[in-house]
């Protein structure tokens, strides 16, 4: 076998599960890609912090960046200590040594990618053999919304994207209607769970659901948006008397992103509190689970529900990325953008 070198930056909720998939699934991984995955460096911000993950034989943590992006050896980098600053040079500079990237990283994503696209076809024009770049995690966590679109939908027009696709937001809505939690208590529940994001003002204020928005945007109908002319609003303005009302009419509340193509071909999107009724297929989508519906020309409607924050569900996605790198599977090319002709002609309507 072959010895293919990864170095991981982030050692927390999903860089521990990537760590621990790697490790329970080598032999398989080995068969399955003639490639033996070794995780030789995790750069963390605290090398002294005790992790609840085991480390793999003759792996290192380390503060310094350069300890992965300087050593030729590495051949994989990935990326999930999250921000654009830090994250944003880390990805840039381990695609301009060489380095196959994989990131769960949705703010990067949709702040850069159009940027990121251009980096690569220039590092690739005058190269060999292509760096790949992936990130499946970045959207929905398990479910592989991202493949999907670049793969089962490239004959199809997307008309309709929507969906619950904050987990963190989810579990808590979840925790407030139906167990009577108070807010704070579904917060500090849905963080020490793994599912907010270090700020969680991003996910209670719609903006993590706004990035995946754009991004599914992006792959749905080939369009860039600005995020803050997606109109957003989050939970936080949610009160008792709101759920209230929504039991008293049999329904719920989800936080819900919603992208449309309208008639002109403009595409038309937002994030907000919905109230859902009973019959709505999101009314049974519960905790950090998260649903998205395609509605498109050839497949008429798509729903796919799983596990959209957390540990071992973002992992799954991470290490899909990490065994496709090492197969050498090329990554697919960006949703081509609609045809004219975009419209499903049944009777067939998103609920939103
Ligand atoms: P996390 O538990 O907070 O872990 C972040 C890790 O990155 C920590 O190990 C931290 O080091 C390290 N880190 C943070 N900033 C750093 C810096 N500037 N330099 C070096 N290391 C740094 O976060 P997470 O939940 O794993 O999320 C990571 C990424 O995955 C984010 O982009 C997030 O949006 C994305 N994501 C998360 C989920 C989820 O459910 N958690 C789902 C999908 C996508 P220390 O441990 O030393 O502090
Ligand atoms: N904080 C994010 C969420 C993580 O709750 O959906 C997964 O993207």
């Amino acid at each position: 076998f072959a010895d293919v070198s990864i170095g991981i930056f982030g050692g927390g909720t999903v860089g521990g599960g990537i760590v621990e998939i790697l490790e329970k699934k080598k032999e398989y991984f080995e068969k399955m890609t003639g490639n033996t995955l070794n995780v030789k460096k995790i750069c963390v911000r605290d090398a002294s912090k005790p992790r609840d993950f085991e480390l793999p034989e003759g792996c290192s943590v380390t503060t310094e960046y350069s300890d992965i992006l300087e050593d030729d050896s590495i051949d994989m980098v990935v990326e999930v200590m999250g921000g654009t600053t830090q994250a944003k040079d880390v990805v840039y500079d381990a695609l301009k040594s060489g380095k196959n990237v994989v990131t769960a990283n949705k703010a990067l994503i949709a702040a850069y990618m159009p940027e990121i696209e251009k980096l690569l076809a220039d590092i690739n024009g005058k190269r060999e053999t292509a760096v790949e770049f992936r990130y499946e995690a970045a959207v929905c966590g398990g479910i592989p919304i991202i493949r999907s679109l670049q793969s089962d939908f490239v004959g199809d027009d997307v008309q309709t994207v929507s969906g619950i696709i904050n987990g963190c937001t989810n579990f808590m809505l979840t925790a407030m209607d139906r167990d009577g939690k108070s807010y704070d208590e579904a917060l500090s529940e849905a963080s020490a769970l793994g599912y907010a994001e270090e700020d969680p003002t991003l996910d209670v204020g719609g903006f993590d659901a706004r990035s995946k928005l754009k991004i599914l945007m992006r792959l749905a109908y080939g369009v860039d948006v600005e995020e803050d002319d997606i109109p957003c609003s989050g939970i936080t303005e949610l009160t008792k008397l709101d759920f209230e009302y929504a039991k008293m009419m049999g329904g719920s509340i989800k936080l819900v992103g919603v992208a449309s193509q309208v008639d002109n071909g403009d595409v038309s999107a937002f994030v907000s509190p919905c109230y859902v009724s009973a019959d709505d297929s999101l009314f049974a989508v519960n905790g950090a689970t998260n649903a998205v519906e395609l509605v498109s020309k050839n497949l008429v409607c798509t729903t796919l529900i799983g596990e959209g924050a957390g540990r071992y569900p973002t992992a799954n996605s991470c290490i899909n990325d990490i065994v496709a790198l090492a197969k050498g599977d090329k990554t697919p090319l960006p949703f081509n953008p609609a045809s004219e002709d975009t419209k499903y002609e049944g009777d067939y309507s998103s609920d939103f």
